[in-house]
């Protein structure tokens, strides 16, 4: 966040707290990551789960990117938003009936199965409605993402994917029903991973897979890589957009396309969490002899991420001095609970009533895991466009 746009924010005397999107560091963002998957073939669908916000969305679907949903709403606001239906996976291990025929009556371009009974309803509910379901089974590659517990997905003690001892049933399935098409493999093994290692690993895992897929005489003509991709929380200045190239290339490198199998990925995080910023007022400052702490008008209703996972936010001054002499202090919010706090003997400039703080890289998964607990008032938002308005 550069000092014109701190300044900018600082004067604007808005309402706090709130969310702050840059959205020239999307767009930017956006650019990069399209010409980097476009340049090799490469399907992206976003992750609608990350940031569901009107304006980044819109950013999104402009710049051509595909959709990744998890509910039945999701698959509609997509929809809504003008992504077609034929750019629109639909994931979960929990899909209703009612989501099911959702997404069976706007043909959307794949479901990612996870259970073999999933499999039976979702062919049950494609012949009722007279339509071919495209079908993508999710793996469950038990490959260690080296990521939060909470985030893990693709190991074999997480809920995710079709169990190893229920893909011959669901390949008994595909074969058996007219109402199923077989188009491929997806694979999502967890998310912020910053470790690209684990991307080879799991590129060579797929491999496997396919192999294996291809000698049941079914054919892959989709390899679907999921996200996962971590972005830097430490320094998000320094690194306010993630290296694309070098992910990309990855997959590049080591996924085997016998066939020429398309590669699609299911990004999140790293498309949307550096253009965020939770901003917020310092309400009270305390002491009590060991420790200090700067009370601030945002909670964990806004920004789950830290009480939740644990997670790392950088917290700053909106406006700073390099000189100044620094404190620690633990950043906390209003709400009733212990764990509502954005960070721990965090280092700051001395900290005063009234004083702005940014919580940066709130761009994915903030604002959505929002809640209203104790009657919080709703999220207000501001966009470089509407600084001064
Ligand atoms: N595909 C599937 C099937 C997923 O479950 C997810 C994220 C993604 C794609 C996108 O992953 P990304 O590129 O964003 O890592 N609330 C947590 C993150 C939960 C991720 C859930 N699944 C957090 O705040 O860290």
């Amino acid at each position: 966040m550069d000092n014109s746009l701190r300044a900018k924010l600082f004067s604007s005397g808005k309402q706090t707290p709130y969310y702050f999107y840059d959205l020239e560091l999307l767009q930017n963002t956006l650019s990069l990551a399209k010409e980097q998957a476009d340049k090799r073939g490469f399907h992206v669908h976003y992750a609608l789960k990350a940031n569901c916000n009107e304006r980044v969305l819109t950013k999104i679907q402009q710049e051509g990117f595909g959709a990744d949903c998890v509910s039945g709403n999701e698959v509609l606001k997509a929809l809504d938003k003008g992504f077609p239906a034929s750019k629109i996976t639909f994931a979960g291990v929990g899909k209703s009936d009612h989501e099911i025929q959702i997404a069976l009556k706007n043909n959307i371009f794949a479901f990612n199965v996870e259970s073999a009974q999933e499999l039976e309803v979702i062919a049950h509910w494609a012949k009722a409605a007279n339509r071919i379901a495209r079908i993508s089974l999710r793996i469950n590659p038990n490959v260690d993402a080296k990521t939060h517990k909470y985030i893990t997905t693709g190991l074999d003690d997480n809920k995710f994917g079709l169990p190893a001892i229920e893909i011959d049933k669901a390949v008994e399935t595909l074969r058996a029903n007219k109402h199923l098409e077989f188009i491929g493999l997806h694979f999502h093994i967890g998310s912020q991973i910053t470790d690209l290692e684990v991307f080879k690993n799991l590129a060579l895992k797929a491999n496997q897979w396919r192999a294996w897929f291809e000698e049941q005489g079914l054919e892959v003509k989709v390899l679907n890589m999921g996200g996962g991709l971590g972005v830097s929380y430490e320094d998000p200045d320094l690194n306010p957009i993630v290296d694309f190239q070098e992910y990309f290339s990855i997959f590049d490198k080591y996924l085997e396309r016998p066939n020429r199998q398309e590669v699609h990925f299911e990004l999140g995080r790293s498309m949307v969490a550096q253009c965020g910023s939770l901003v917020t007022k310092v309400l009270y400052v305390k002491d009590n002899g060991t420790r200090k702490f700067v009370i601030v008008d945002a909670g964990m209703t806004e920004l789950l991420r830290p009480a939740l996972y644990q997670a790392f936010h950088k917290i700053e001054k909106l406006q700073s001095s390099t000189e100044e002499t620094q404190f620690k202090y633990d950043v906390v919010g209003p709400i009733c609970e212990s764990s509502d706090s954005f960070g721990e003997q965090v280092e700051l400039g001395e900290v005063e009533r009234g004083d702005l703080l940014v919580i940066r890289s709130a761009g994915a998964y903030g604002e959505v895991m929002a809640s209203n607990y104790n009657l919080r008032e709703e999220l207000r938002f501001v966009y470089n466009d509407t600084i001064e308005s």
